[in-house]
């Protein structure tokens, strides 16, 4: 008789539709355009990118019925009809009494933090994300990193390492609480290893936020990744429907900042939500001035018809099982492989620990940018450093190493096959078999604020 126990390989819970054709390059014609970018990933052409794992925002494949809902786009510059649909998938999901459309997370967060932020103001989060930094910086205020000491440690075994270390948000609220506009967690926390926060985290720290009467916000582009993480890790949530978890992670903040690139599964938009009336006005009329009208904000109707489909799709339990499982995968064959990556293995990325891999550079060398490059010129594989290059420049000008240098391999939802990840696994053992030849950088030119994106590097040699 036939077992009807579960089969151990996740297989992709869909089929393929459409194709895109990858286009193969020679390591000679990756070096040529590593060396005529200033070794800047972002600015070499996708095009010579056989596997990009640059980013999971705004890269993953639509489903069938996210093409189809974009049909029922209503373009109406006020009142249109797929606002509507829009605003009831979020509210849904984000019981919020106020949801305002955005471009992407980034305005989300510029909006809100020009409401709440300025001189002398102090934002705790888990770990800032480097948009988020940024907007908090770019009005004077201060960006605080409070995550638990598990969470920077890449090799800790804790089973939600995003956690915010609620005795330090306490110590700082003791100190400073006239200081701190709004607390911010971030789920899943991307810049430290896509690693979950709990629903236990999540009420402590809203108890300190009532005892001192701030308001908190999440930052919750993978909300669903961290949703399904506490349902398979965190005591009396297992069997529990990932919709109902969602709406208690909801339930216990004052509003959220949202870029829709993620779990949304679009491919753009974003959201700012709220139950504060008076802070929601604010926000609305800097969204005229800049986004849009309140009922678009800077997204097109059919944007905001794909983004409420997507976010049907995306809490479905066999795309949750599909999803983590297969980025513990690659995670997984890469531990097995001796190649140093965070563990335990995150939702959206596997993070390789460039420190650990190449201790003879230096972190002000950019081990990060090193073990990067090398991924790109050895298999035309992109990913992302995120590390001393990204962090390591204090808004004061000085240099310092970042918490972790680490090369993040996002995965792209519904978009790669098994075979493209077998593909990274090898490469990847092949740039660790040389890791002792990769050379440190020296940046060469680069841009008051956001470096990474824009600067140049040279290869020391
Ligand atoms: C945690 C987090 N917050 C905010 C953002 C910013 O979102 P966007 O790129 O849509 O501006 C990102 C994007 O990667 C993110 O991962």
């Amino acid at each position: 008789m036939a077992s009807d126990a579960p089969f151990r390989t996740i297989i992709e819970p869909f089929r393929i539709h459409s194709v895109e054709p990858l286009r193969l390059t020679t390591p000679e014609q990756r070096r040529a355009a590593l060396d005529g970018v200033g070794y800047n990933l972002f600015s070499i052409h996708a095009q010579d990118v056989l596997i990009d794992l640059l980013t999971d925002s705004g890269t993953g494949a639509m489903s069938r019925d996210q093409w189809a809902a974009i049909q029922h786009g209503d373009e109406s510059y006020a009142g249109s009809p797929s606002w509507f649909v829009f605003r009831d998938a979020v509210q849904h999901l984000f019981p919020f009494r106020h949801v305002i459309p955005t471009h992407q997370g980034r305005a989300a967060e510029r909006i809100l933090f020009e409401v709440v932020g300025g001189p002398g103001q102090v934002v705790p989060n888990n770990t800032h994300f480097d948009t988020t930094r940024a907007n908090v910086e770019a009005t004077g205020a201060e960006a605080l990193d409070l995550l638990i000491p598990e969470g920077r440690d890449p090799s800790a075994d804790h089973p939600f390492k995003g956690n915010l270390d609620v005795g330090a948000l306490e110590r700082l609220l003791t100190d400073r609480a006239s200081d701190v506009p709004l607390v911010m967690v971030t789920v899943t926390n991307n810049s430290g290893g896509g690693q979950p926060v709990s629903l236990a985290n999540l009420r402590e720290v809203r108890a300190v936020c009532d005892a001192f009467g701030k308001p908190l916000f999440l930052d919750a582009c993978r909300f669903a990744e961290n949703a399904w993480f506490i349902r398979e890790r965190e005591p009396g949530q297992s069997g529990r429907d990932v919709i109902d978890i969602v709406r208690d992670m909801a339930g216990l903040a004052d509003g959220m900042t949202m870029s829709a690139k993620k779990d949304p599964m679009g491919n753009i938009g974003g959201w700012l939500a709220m139950n504060d009336d008076a802070l929601a006005e604010q926000a609305r009329n800097l969204l005229i001035l800049t986004e849009g009208f309140p009922t678009y904000g800077g997204l097109a109707g059919r944007d905001l018809e794909a983004l409420a489909q997507g976010l049907r799709e995306v809490v479905d339990h066999d795309y949750l099982r599909y999803r983590i499982r297969s980025t513990a995968y690659l995670g997984d064959a890469l531990v097995a492989r001796g190649v140093p990556v965070v563990t335990p293995i995150g939702g959206h990325a596997v993070y390789l620990d460039a420190r650990a891999l190449l201790p003879h550079i230096d972190p002000l060398r950019y081990p990060g940018q090193s073990l990067a490059v090398a991924l790109y010129e050895v298999g035309g594989v992109r990913g992302c450093e995120i590390g001393t290059v990204m962090f390591g420049r204090r808004p004061d000008g000085v240099e310092a190493p970042a918490a972790m240098d680490l090369v993040r391999l996002a995965i792209p939802r519904r978009t790669y096959t098994q075979s493209h990840i077998d593909y990274v696994i090898e490469v990847c053992e092949r740039v660790a078999a040389r890791a002792g030849e990769l050379p440190g950088y020296r940046i060469t030119d680069q841009p008051a604020a956001l470096r990474h994106f824009t600067a140049r590097f040279e290869p020391l040699t």
